[in-house]
């Protein structure tokens, strides 16, 4: 959206500003769509497969001049907020966007819902139960917000794009007194500035979004560990997918920023970095101004002086042979990655309009391993999409074995108003569908498990992040491979990399030993 549609839009809203107290003069029993509809009718178009299909690359304008409104710098003082965040990694580091610049207005933050002046819910919709979670949570809350009027409770994220969701927030939650989409997020400042004066809810959702904000400040949970987003949005349209219409259109972030940014990390003294979108293989197609893809990004981060980089998540449509020379060439570029095949089945893959066949995934895998033979290959498989039958899923079985992914997550298709899929009749019966999602999970556990112990007695190097949850007398980290390493270390080796001898595997994590001579001590 540029600043011309945004003055537009800011213009309409206040317009409307009078209907909406008609509509609520209404009894809230009496109320339909209809007395919700001029919410949407500027923010908001629904999902709609067939017009965000059409979406234009032409609108994609990257901005560098976000800042707080004079008057709210200081609105923070003596306030605290809380942000609870469900689903991807994404929706956690738009999290810590969020943080900064609540951080930025002065506000602190807090873990306890009763001190908070600011309660936000970053939301997932990517299946039911996640939205189920949400409307659970909004329930516990509204005792809290009677107690404490001032409060302000809103709800952002996924949810909050669509619009079913978000009718029902406004009628059945009166006390969610802000909502606003995963677009918005640079307008929090004026935002909260309407919700702390304004008596009616503050809705604004922006659905065809084409903007990139740049200069956005973060509070980054931990200095060990960061993520940067390269890319926003999803073109893919996976039939069972809302993606696409909560995040809008691809668009990717210029190199420049992005390599500015992992640079800066890396001065930081960070010792991962974690480059993240919804097809990161999709970087820079939108670019009509030169020919740089995501082996090209790769290939340029590699060269800064940070440890590790990972990236998430792959479509392996976009997967091309060039990423696949340039992770060959390893060094920090870690050996691990997570390529989705959601199922083995090529009749089913062609309904989830995932444009490629069980064959294709093989050969790419084939073409992987053989660029790279220490790969570790991890996946996320959906069981019992409309009218699966049996051979389909056991061709799920089979190639979750052929491939021999090392984990999963799997998970029962669910479906998502407004996506394709929803709209197919579907004849398998749910315990049908949780028998096979048992079965897949008892495959994944065996592969795990057996993963895991070909490590004993083997070095691995370890990134230190902390104490175990369970025990503070032992460590916790990663292996550049992703697995769970616990071991008896000093606290002093928190945020190095260590080399630890695996002594015993479990199913999920490993336990080791440290190594005690190559341990490098980070200042
Ligand atoms: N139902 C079940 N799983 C889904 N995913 C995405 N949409 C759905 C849905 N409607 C899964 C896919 C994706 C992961 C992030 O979530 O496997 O890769
Ligand atoms: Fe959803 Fe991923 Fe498919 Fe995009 S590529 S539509 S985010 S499953």
């Amino acid at each position: 959206m540029n600043e011309q549609q945004r003055n537009e839009q800011a213009k309409i809203k206040t317009d409307l500003s009078t209907d909406r107290k008609s509509a609520q003069d209404k009894p809230l029993t009496e109320k339909t769509t209809e007395d919700f509809a001029h919410y949407f009718q500027t923010t908001y178009e629904p999902p709609n497969i067939r017009q965000a299909r059409k979406r234009g690359r032409d609108k994609i304008e990257v901005h560098y001049d976000f800042h707080i409104p004079e008057k709210m710098e200081r609105i923070g003082e003596g306030k605290k907020f809380l942000i609870r965040t469900y689903g991807c990694q994404m929706n956690e580091h738009d999290t810590e966007v969020m943080a900064g610049i609540f951080t930025e207005m002065g506000y602190e933050p807090t873990t306890e819902t009763a001190e908070a002046d600011i309660i936000l819910l970053n939301t997932c919709a990517i299946r039911e139960n996640a939205e189920n979670k949400v409307f659970g949570e909004l329930g516990h809350l509204k005792p809290l917000k009677l107690e404490n009027p001032d409060l302000i409770v809103g709800v952002c994220g996924c949810m909050s794009q669509q619009e079913s969701v978000v009718n029902k927030i406004l009628q059945k939650h009166q006390h969610v007194d802000l909502i606003f989409g995963t677009h918005n997020i640079h307008r929090i400042p004026n935002l909260i500035e309407e919700a702390m004066y304004s008596k009616a809810q503050v809705v604004e959702v922006w659905s065809k979004e084409g903007d990139i904000i740049e200069n956005l400040p973060k509070a980054r949970h931990g200095k060990i560990k960061a993520w940067v987003n390269i890319m926003y949005g999803c073109d893919k349209f996976c039939t069972y997918c809302i993606v696409p219409m909560t995040r809008g259109k691809e668009r990717s972030r210029l190199p420049e920023d992005i390599i500015q940014e992992v640079r800066h990390l890396a001065a930081q003294g960070y010792q991962e970095v974690t480059l993240l979108g919804q097809n990161v293989n999709a970087y820079g197609k939108d670019f009509d101004d030169k020919e740089y893809r995501f082996g090209d990004l790769l290939d340029d981060v590699s060269k800064i002086d940070i440890p590790r980089i990972r990236f998430t998540t792959s479509h392996p449509r976009d997967f091309d042979d060039h990423l696949i020379d340039v992770l060959a060439k390893g060094g920090n570029l870690l050996d691990h990655i997570h390529l989705p095949v959601q199922s083995g089945s090529s009749h089913i893959l062609r309904k989830m309009n995932r444009k490629y066949t069980r064959e294709s995934y093989l050969e790419l895998v084939r073409k992987i391993k053989a660029a790279i033979p220490n790969v570790t290959l991890t996946t996320d498989i959906i069981v019992g999409f409309p009218n699966e039958t049996e051979e389909q899923f056991e061709e799920t079985m089979t190639l979750m074995k052929e491939v021999g992914f090392e984990s999963a997550y799997t998970f029962i298709y669910s479906p998502r108003e407004g996506t394709p899929a929803a709209a197919q009749k579907d004849d398998i019966p749910e315990d049908v569908k949780k028998a096979r999602l048992h079965r897949l999970n008892a495959l994944v556990n065996e592969q795990s498990k057996q993963s895991m112990a070909s490590y004993e007695g083997k070095i691995v190097k370890v990134l230190v992040e902390g104490e175990s949850k369970k025990d503070d007398t032992v460590l916790a980290g990663y292996t550049e491979k992703n697995k769970v390493v616990n071991f008896k270390g000093p606290k002093s080796i928190i945020g190095s990399i260590v080399e630890v001898k695996i002594t015993d595997a479990k199913t999920w994590s490993l336990n080791g030993e440290l190594v005690e001579q190559t341990v490098e001590v980070n200042p």
